[in-house]
């Protein structure tokens, strides 16, 4: 090989002089790999396959996909693995590790001798720390999901997990459903490969990431044990080749009117709250700052177009039938940057030039919307001066303005205690109120906004009622529930003064959400509070807890906003 220079990292890496590059060629070689090889674009496929994630089981097979298109465009494809956060089977969340598997996606991107990335992800959590990580890494990257499962069915019922995993368990509890059945329901609600198939978080951000230019046309809705979805590994392995030759990293794709954009598709997919979290996130480590009332902006002015559960009626299978995350893209361009780059080298116009919708009751036109305006509102008021978010679609339409008596959980502790004893002083109308379940205080913001509710109400038949938190919620989850509460109770914000019997009120047409206790009342209250003993002492938790910024700012550490972009700028010379 030539001692030559050039600005290829991998040439770099295999063409340095001395024994440096002699190590670097001869232990490349000892795993089957030859000169040749070794001149090819070298393209890390990083893989968050685990069996701990049964959402990310399938990605080997994607991974050899990949590997056949990257092999094809002339490239070398070395496969790795990053820390796979598998929603179901983390503790005490998986939103704890989200910034841990973040760190190492960047840090792997940044440490090995890659010209170009293709993440791949599917459950939950794996997807915002992939973009996270290389959003600051800055090498040219392609997001590939997964994709989601097909919909799980139970005696002709469509079953959706894991929306129903909680409307069927409501039900069980209160009698409704017989044992014999719930199991029958377990059973087949989980049937195949691939991610929840309602419009959860991961099939958010995994349509999103379309909609952002950093995936390609397909990553969203294609099935998971579709063949198309080992085609579209194939053309994401071809593309990536062409994309680190040309340079084109993700700061160039993910603009700010590229998040405009994505948060135009979450309105109109009535997606989940959890975007409203890892969207400033991944934003801010490039240096974007993507404040709530952006999404409230946006949200009043773009409408709910697709009917997707838990808001609506249809599962991504059928969104798929219907024309897929491009078709949505394609009625929505009058109100999208549609002149934007994306990873295909082409706008994000001509992507979806020519996608056809399938069935209107699932993609509806911007005539024929769902609702006039998005699926998100930002709250504020002396509860949340930061803010707080509702997905108001998938609330009772009667409580969307609610004045009632608060009813006070000061933990999850305090909740598991209280909440089914026929004691608790509780009717239909109070407001539940959880506190300590932000992003310190959870610790992690757990997916607990959501909370039952009291057992005794629910055997009266009341399945709704308004509940508020610093918490986040599923975006398989429905109800009236006032989510990311900030600043939350354990750093002192005022959720954390609200006692049992003070009037809280609810107004989402006005985005209010107001305490109705006299401010002398609240600074008499404030001097007497104490933060919360800190739960973790040592390693990756208490870092987490010292750096972890608030719900408004992405949940991201404090120290690893903005980008550390690998390499320089210069074109690589393949
Ligand atoms: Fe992975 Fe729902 S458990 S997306």
């Amino acid at each position: 090989m030539t001692s030559t220079k050039s600005a290829s990292r991998s040439r770099s890496f295999f063409e340095e002089s001395g024994v440096a590059g002699f190590t670097h060629r001869a232990f490349t070689k000892s795993m089957g790999y030859d000169d040749a090889d070794m001149a090819r674009p070298v393209i890390g496929i990083c893989n968050t396959y685990s069996e701990l994630n049964n959402c990310n089981r399938h990605l080997k097979e994607l991974a050899e996909a990949v590997k056949r298109g990257v092999w094809q465009a002339g490239g070398l494809p070395l496969e790795f693995p990053t820390i796979s956060l598998g929603e179901i089977f983390l503790t005490p969340t998986s939103m704890l590790y989200r910034n841990l598997a973040a760190m190492d996606t960047e840090e792997m991107i940044r440490a090995q001798p890659l010209d170009g990335v293709v993440l791949l992800v599917n459950c939950d959590k794996t997807i915002p720390a992939a973009l996270m990580g290389a959003a600051s890494a800055d090498l040219p990257a392609i997001l590939l999901s997964g994709g989601p499962m097909l919909s799980g069915h139970y005696q002709g019922e469509v079953l959706g997990a894991c929306t129903d995993c909680r409307r069927l368990t409501a039900e069980y509890q209160a009698g409704v459903l017989d044992a014999a059945s719930y199991q029958e329901i377990e059973d087949g609600i989980v049937r195949s490969i691939g991610h929840c198939m309602v419009m959860g978080t991961a099939s958010t951000m995994n349509s999103l990431a379309e909609a952002l230019g950093i995936a390609l046309p397909g990553n969203g809705s294609i099935p998971a044990p579709d063949s198309r979805r080992l085609r579209l590994g194939v053309a994401a392995g071809r593309r990536i080749v062409e994309l680190a030759r040309e340079g084109v990293r993700p700061s160039q794709i993910m603009t700010k009117q590229a998040f405009e954009n994505a948060i135009t598709l979450l309105c109109a997919l009535g997606g989940s709250t959890n975007a409203v979290v890892h969207l400033p996130a991944i934003a801010g480590r490039l240096g974007i700052e993507l404040p709530l009332g952006l999404f409230d902006e946006i949200s009043r002015r773009s409408p709910m177009i697709t009917n997707m559960r838990p808001a609506g009626q249809y599962q991504m299978e059928d969104l798929f039938y219907a024309g897929g995350i491009s078709a949505v893209l394609s009625q929505l361009l009058p109100l999208l940057h549609g002149e934007l780059l994306t990873v295909t080298g082409h706008s994000l116009a001509d992507n979806v030039e020519g996608a056809k919708t399938y069935n209107s009751d699932v993609i509806r036109t911007l005539d024929d919307v769902l609702q006039s305006e998005g699926g998100l509102a930002i709250l504020r008021g002396n509860l949340a001066p930061d803010g707080a978010v509702i997905k108001h679609p998938a609330a009772t339409a009667r409580l969307l303005h609610h004045r009632g008596r608060a009813v006070v959980f000061r933990d999850m502790d305090d909740l598991r205690a209280r909440i089914n004893s026929p004691d608790l002083d509780v009717v239909e109308d109070d407001v539940l109120v959880l506190q300590n379940v932000g992003p310190v205080g959870g610790p992690g913001m757990p997916e607990v906004g959501n909370f039952p509710i009291p057992g005794k109400l629910l055997k009266r038949g009341v399945r709704d009622m308004v509940r508020i938190s610093d918490a986040r919620m599923s975006g398989t989850a429905f109800g009236t529930i006032v989510l990311h509460v900030a600043p939350e109770s354990a750093v002192g914000g005022p959720l954390s003064l609200v006692q049992d019997g003070d009037e809280i009120e609810l107004d989402v047409s006005k985005r209010r959400l107001h305490l109705h206790v006299d401010e002398a009342e609240l600074v008499r209250r404030r001097a007497t509070w104490r933060a919360p003993d800190l739960v973790f002492q040592r390693g990756y938790s208490w870092l987490y807890l010292k750096h972890v910024t608030q719900a408004p700012q992405g949940c991201d550490f404090d120290f690893l906003r903005g980008a550390d972009p690998v390499q320089s700028a210069e074109q690589p010379k393949f």
